[in-house]
């Protein structure tokens, strides 16, 4: 069998000039867990051009969703900005990653910190009802540069309260905090800042970060993977892997390509 499905584009949403989203259709046998990422892309000159992307589509979903920039000269998003709906996409058979609630010890908080396409995996999270189960409070935290770079900021903050069945959980647990470095809103400075702070915990009016009550999954770019690491560790925070819980995992946002 071959370790990929060709699947069809079902919608495309261009947020800006450097992001977008799209839609595609979902083999039935592709299983995955929400948080995973698996590779994707585009059949070039007959050879499979392919990078890892987050699935932002939680894992009862029909369809695939994925969030992706576009660098101009990107071998994979130059071309994948312009897919059209009713195109073919290559999807990888085997989602992995190490964002998922199961490599976290238990605890009170789970804190999602993310900056860009980061947020991609925490999308597929903030929608797996088990995530509510496990934890009091959900804090999403997303930072980007502009204001129209907090893509599903309308989903997080008008549908998914409203949603059928998540409602009621999104509602009284998930705690959704965009932040913008390059222009002004509401919350203003890196993730990093705001946590250093203290800021970030006053406005959510949450106690400071702390590894007995709190976990932590990291999504973003190398630099702010590093620093907010960094960071955690000391404060004592643990981190986890496929094998072995801990108090924080991490992951690189991929889609810089
Ligand atoms: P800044 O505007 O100060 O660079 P990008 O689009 O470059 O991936 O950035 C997304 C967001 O992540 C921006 O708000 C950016 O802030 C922020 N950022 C960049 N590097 C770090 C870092 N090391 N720690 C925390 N946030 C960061």
């Amino acid at each position: 069998m071959s370790a990929f499905n060709e699947e069809r584009v079902l919608s495309v949403h261009h947020w800006t000039d450097r992001l977008f989203t799209f839609t595609t259709t979902r083999d039935q046998s592709l299983r995955f867990s929400n948080g995973h990422f698996t590779m994707i892309g585009l059949r070039v000159e007959g050879k499979p051009l392919l990078r890892a992307y987050s699935i932002v589509s939680p894992n009862y979903e029909e369809h695939l969703e994925f969030l992706s920039i576009k660098v101009p000269n990107g071998p994979l998003t130059s071309r994948l900005q312009h897919i059209q709906v009713g195109d073919t996409i290559i999807v990888g058979r085997k989602p992995t990653g190490t964002l998922l609630i199961d490599y976290l010890l238990p605890g009170k908080r789970l804190y999602l910190f993310s900056t860009g396409t980061g947020l991609a995996p925490f999308m597929s999270i903030i929608r797996d009802p088990e995530t509510y189960e496990k934890f009091e409070k959900v804090i999403l935290v997303h930072g980007v540069r502009q204001v129209d770079e907090l893509a599903y900021h309308d989903l997080l903050t008008k549908n998914l309260p409203e949603h059928e069945f998540l409602g009621e959980m999104i509602q009284s647990q998930l705690l959704y905090y965009p932040t913008v470095t390059r222009e002004n809103y509401r919350n203003r400075g890196r993730i990093t800042e705001l946590i250093q702070s203290g800021k970030m915990f006053d406005d959510l009016d949450l106690p400071m970060l702390d590894p007995i009550h709190d976990r932590v999954m990291i999504c973003g770019s190398p630099a702010m993977l590093r620093d907010l690491k960094h960071m955690l560790e000391g404060m004592r925070f643990k981190e986890g892997n496929t094998t072995t819980p801990g108090d924080f995992v991490i992951e690189r946002a991929f889609a810089d390509q």
